[in-house]
């Protein structure tokens, strides 16, 4: 019997036993929402309104099929691309996400860290739960190239996150109080974070109509509501009381108490003042973040910004917003092949990055993708989360016989077609 069947040893860790049998991001989901209350798992699966635009994303990037090229030897391949003078192991980044930590103790540090072990940068959200520092010293204290930004430019020299240094970059939403969103850049320059991510799609709060419903208050409070999600999820809430408060890390003293008051903190009035502005304060790379179109991007880049993070927030802001994947091509048009362009919204699989770098894009930005790992399993879900996406997206170049993501690049819509949806 034992030559036929070889047993397998049994796992005894509950998490990694149920990591273990996650094989994609929608398993990820599936266990997360087991196992997190559901005011917590609603804040990061709902979107605004109707929700119409994140369907949407996701299905922009599945709208493409694959034109493989076969017997065109893929035994190696080269899976790493350079953005920003950073040599990545795959053109993958992690995006910002407030309140991480709400969703697990490992919060912000753990995803870093998780990011950093891949060797691929990670954002943090001005909307952190962990500070600015904090997380800087959770991946090392060294978080930038050599010097950091704040040396006046280090930002943008060799190194980075995949020559085994761990790369942080910091996301800016332009504050009501400019002195305090002024303060949060110098903080991000003098803690080595090397890119500054300004986010201009929030200049009031989305309307996230399960926030409001589930009445989802920040820090989540234990009020009747709660009480049977507390039955329901012992381990979350133990977790949760057991670790440091939670609060908006990045401005102690003035954390608001629900969601919808943190539309207090963003201002209906920026305008293209405010990146002039921002260009002049910040030494190192800087991304405008938000649903630019072909005029909007070209515009920023006219007014000194390095690079374009397409996105629609995951459609939790317009919702409706037209789907990130379909500006790609259009916005590449416009800005020309040197310009940095990211894309996020709706990547949910490494194929659907496959397809944003046929498009044009130089990478892939991830959200929901690792907070859904976050929500199943800490850190190590976060490391399932990318260890899951970056195989497929190695298996789908060779399958579709790529070499390299430059040849990806290179011939580009080569590579797929619209199919029939
Ligand atoms: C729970 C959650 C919190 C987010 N918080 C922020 C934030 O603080 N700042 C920001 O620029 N984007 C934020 N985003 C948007 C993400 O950076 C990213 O644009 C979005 O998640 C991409 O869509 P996807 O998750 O569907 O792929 C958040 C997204 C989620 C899901």
């Amino acid at each position: 019997m034992r030559k036929l069947v070889r047993l397998r040893s049994v796992e005894l860790d509950g998490t990694r036993r149920r990591l273990a049998a996650c094989h994609d991001v929608s398993d990820l989901r599936r266990v997360a929402r087991r196992r997190i209350p559901r005011p917590v798992f609603d804040y990061v699966d709902g979107a605004a309104d109707e929700e119409l635009a994140v369907a949407a994303n996701v299905a922009a990037f599945r709208q493409w099929r694959f034109l493989p090229r076969v017997l065109a030897d893929v035994a190696v391949v080269d899976t790493s691309v350079t953005v920003f003078g950073s040599a990545l192991p795959v053109p993958f980044l992690l995006g910002p996400a407030g309140y991480t930590r709400m969703l697990h103790p490992d919060g912000e540090s753990g995803a870093a860290r998780s990011a950093a072990r891949h060797g691929l940068p990670y954002t943090l959200s001005t909307m952190a739960a962990t500070g600015i520092e904090e997380v800087a010293a959770a991946v090392g204290g060294d978080a930038g190239a050599a010097g950091g930004a704040g040396a006046g430019g280090g930002a943008g020299a060799g190194g980075g996150a995949g020559a085994g240094r761990p790369e942080l970059w910091f996301q800016l939403y332009i504050l009501k109080d400019r002195v305090q969103a002024n303060d949060l850049v110098s903080r991000a320059a003098d803690n080595g974070y090397r890119v500054l991510v300004v986010t201009v799609d929030t200049v009031v709060a989305g309307n996230r109509l399960r926030d409001h419903r589930n009445g989802l208050s920040v820090p989540p409070e234990l009020s009747l509501r709660t009480v049977a999600s507390v039955a329901g999820k012992p381990g979350y809430w133990l977790r949760l009381l057991s670790g440091p408060a939670l609060d908006y890390a990045n401005f102690a003293g003035r954390a608001p108490t629900t969601i919808r008051q943190t539309a207090d903190f963003f201002d209906a009035g920026i305008d293209w003042s405010d990146i002039t502005d921002l260009r002049s304060r910040w030494p190192g790379k800087l991304i405008i973040k938000g649903p630019l179109g072909p005029a909007d991007a070209r515009r920023a880049v006219e007014l000194g910004a390095d690079g374009i993070q397409l996105s629609n927030h995951g459609g939790r802001q317009l919702d409706r917003a037209v789907a990130p994947a379909d500006l790609i091509m259009p916005v590449r048009e416009a800005v020309g092949p040197t310009v940095t362009l990211l894309v996020d919204s709706g990547i949910r699989h490494g194929a659907d990055v496959v397809v944003a770098l046929a498009l044009g894009a130089d990478a892939g930005v991830l959200g929901r993708a690792y907070l859904y790992g976050l929500m199943a399993g800490g850190e190590p879900g976060v490391d399932r989360a990318l260890d899951l996406i970056i195989r497929q997206f190695r298996s789908t170049m060779q399958l579709l016989g790529v070499t390299s993501v430059a040849e990806l690049r290179k011939r580009g819509r080569e590579l797929i077609a619209r199919g029939a949806g």
